[in-house]
């Protein structure tokens, strides 16, 4: 039975005291998988994947009001606390799950969560935090392009609320997704500039059988636009073909992807070819590059990526 904590200062004790048990000579070593919930095969992986590294895995489940912007989804963000226990109980257990109530709430009457925007000059500028909090983590060129573009406030709520949870739950690996691509390549930065003491793993992405990403977001799409999405997988899988084989240029790899997406009826937010690390643009395929699509179908801005190792 994992251990379901909801305070703060009773989950660094928890870390503290099951690293450091006096029986055994050295500390165990702790893995956390930072989720928003609502958990799926994807996640679940990620847990696996965390149990072989590490003594003790730690699931923080938390809907971070600091990386939606007041026009995004954070009231219909899907959740089902006694369904994702019950799938990790499935999945052979984990030591503890955090689920913090508001982690931007510092006793002072503040920390309060906005939820509607009436819209104006900061619109898009701001997160769904007022009040006390004012400290934000910000990985200055990578947090720019791709999803950065549209979402101007997302990578400096997930750098800081990832910061956070580093600070709470003091793990010696952390792992994510490279579904969130450009999420994992911001937290290996932030880590690495500010000296966090923590390993970063980044793991494969888990598919539906017919290839669709799995997302805690795919419940939002009705049966046709579930099946209009497959475009993006189907598009991407072309693409990474056509660049393994040098047939294309990316110039041309591009443009594919979006009329295929957008006559499947979606619309495309962004569909780039870039480095691996630094994210930034590539007209010609020399080094490892990955190909990011983001796209809408229906309400659901979905994202999708594949890795091009040459
Ligand atoms: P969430 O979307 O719940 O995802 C939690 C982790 O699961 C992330 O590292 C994400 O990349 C990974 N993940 C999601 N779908 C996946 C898939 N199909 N295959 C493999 N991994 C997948 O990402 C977040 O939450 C938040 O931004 C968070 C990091 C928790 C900060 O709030």
């Amino acid at each position: 039975e994992a251990e379901v904590i909801t305070d703060i200062a009773a989950m660094r004790n928890w870390s503290r005291s099951s690293k450091y048990q006096q029986q055994s000579p050295t500390p165990k070593t702790l893995a956390l998988v930072p989720t928003m919930g609502f958990l799926h095969a994807g996640h679940l992986s990620l847990v696996r994947r965390a149990r072989s590294l590490a003594d003790l895995v730690a699931v923080s489940i938390y809907v971070n009001p600091g990386q939606f912007s007041p026009t995004e989804d954070l009231s219909t963000y899907p959740s089902d606390l006694a369904g994702d226990l019950r799938k990790l109980a499935d999945a052979g257990g984990v030591d503890a799950v955090f689920c913090p109530r508001n982690l931007y709430d510092y006793g002072g009457g503040g920390g309060k969560v906005r939820r509607v925007d009436g819209g104006g000059e900061e619109r898009g500028a701001v997160s769904c935090v007022e009040g006390e909090h004012e400290t934000w983590i910000r990985v200055e060129g990578l947090e720019k392009g791709l999803c950065g573009r549209s979402r101007p406030v997302f990578f400096r709520g997930v750098a800081t609320v990832v910061a956070k949870l580093f600070n709470i739950v003091e793990p010696d690996f952390a792992l994510f997704g490279k579904k969130d691509y450009q999420q994992w390549r911001v937290i290996c930065r932030m880590v690495r500039d500010l000296n966090f003491s923590v390993e970063i793993i980044g793991s494969e992405i888990v598919r539906e059988v017919d290839g669709l990403a799995m997302s805690s977001r795919n419940v939002h799409l009705s049966p046709e636009e579930r099946e209009k999405a497959l475009s993006i997988n189907k598009s991407l899988s072309k693409a990474k073909f056509a660049a393994e084989n040098g047939q294309e240029t990316c110039q041309r790899m591009k443009l594919l992807i979006i009329q295929s997406i957008t006559e499947a009826g979606g619309r495309i937010d962004y569909a780039e070819i870039v480095e691996q690390e630094t994210l930034k643009p590539v007209e010609v395929i020399t080094s490892p590059v990955v190909i990011c699509v983001a796209a809408w179908f229906g309400n659901v801005r979905l994202i999708d990526n594949m890795e091009i190792n040459i």
